[in-house]
């Protein structure tokens, strides 16, 4: 008699079990709660009014709309969350975060990145855009990886940088004891310096009353920038020295990206490289739009003597002990069959 009561309870126990084992959404106090969404935090020093950050303001409505129910982007843009190397620790500490800063923030990590990005390399958005699929990079992509980060994209470019000062700057005697403004770069701190400066590293953000209050003399930076921080409010002078290209690594923790499914990976990957292609065309359309304009709005632009520049410049490539040995000579090789194709 027992016996059969403890069956039936038996019986009635297991369909009450099965009847919540086929649902998988968890319940919380008789409520049902849909699946959790991961949200991903995106941090960039660009402002809002720069093309890079417009741009990844779309990317991440894109990605958001097309995975709407299981991922969110949230874009932070103008340094409101940390951004450089603060940023990149963010990834490589695992945190649900895309980095969007200088590749020689990822030089920090593979220092070789700071090679492919040297001064003076490139004479086209083109052969760098094209460096970017070689394997060199892929290589280092993959290097990358091993230390915990994912390459998403190498490709946001915002433009060949060249002087902001006071004065018109023709030859690296010019610079001589001018303090400018660089990011937190040994890359940028070497170049200036070869170029004939006194390289002051110093956040963006501080620039602008960096100049007023003359902790610095000027800085270096491209159009896109210029126009886009509205920093040709306090320097009208720009040298067209064009050293270093303004190029962004988008970053994503590897350990975040294997968690994150198939579908999740495919789209964020397809919308960064379409959002990449076209951000460089809005760049090359841009910069001349933005050259008129900074014309009309008194700003002077000046040739300079490139072949001292290069010359000035030409030991850079050997002060970097971290650097593979013969890396500058494989840049110069893919270049050269770029530039052939
Ligand atoms: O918003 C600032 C950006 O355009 C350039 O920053 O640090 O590369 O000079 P940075």
């Amino acid at each position: 008699m027992k016996k059969g009561i403890l069956k039936v309870l038996m019986l009635v126990l297991s369909i009450f079990l099965i009847g919540c084992g086929g649902d998988k959404e968890k319940k919380d106090g008789g409520q049902t709660k849909a699946p959790e969404k991961k949200i991903i935090k995106m941090s960039m020093k660009f402002v809002d009014d720069e093309q890079t950050a417009k741009t990844l303001h779309e990317v991440a409505n894109k990605i958001n709309e097309r995975l709407k129910d299981n991922l969110e982007i949230q874009v932070f843009t103008g340094g409101q969350l940390p951004i450089g190397k603060d940023s990149m620790e963010q990834v490589v500490g695992g945190a649900n975060w895309i980095s969007v800063d200088g590749i020689n923030f990822l030089g920090d990590y593979i220092p070789d990145y700071n090679a492919v990005v040297g001064p003076m390399l490139y004479n086209t958005f083109d052969e760098y855009l094209a460096m970017t699929k070689s394997d060199l990079v892929k290589n280092l992509n993959t290097e990358a990886e091993k230390k915990g980060i994912k390459v998403l994209s190498l490709d946001y470019l915002f433009g060949f940088r060249s002087m902001l000062t006071e004065k018109e700057i023709k030859t690296p005697e010019d610079l001589k004891g001018l303090k400018i403004r660089v990011p937190n770069s040994q890359l940028y701190m070497l170049t200036l310096e070869a170029m004939g400066a006194n390289p002051t590293p110093l956040p963006f953000t501080e620039v602008y009353s960096g100049i007023q209050q003359k902790v610095v003399d000027g800085l270096e930076g491209s159009l896109m920038t210029i126009y886009g921080t509205k920093i040709y409010e306090v320097r009208k002078q720009v040298s067209l020295t064009n050293h270093l290209l303004g190029v962004s690594a988008i970053t994503i923790s590897n350990k975040v990206w294997n968690e994150l499914t198939d579908d999740q990976r495919k789209v964020i990957e397809e919308e960064i490289y379409n959002g990449g292609i076209y951000n460089t065309s809005e760049t090359v359309k841009l910069e001349k739009e933005y050259q008129k304009k900074l014309e009309e709005l008194g700003v002077k632009f000046n040739e300079v003597d490139s072949v001292a520049f290069n010359k000035a410049i030409e030991k850079i490539y050997s002060q970097f002990p971290k650097w593979t040995p013969g890396i500058y000579d494989q840049i110069i090789v893919e270049l050269n069959k770029i530039r052939n194709k």
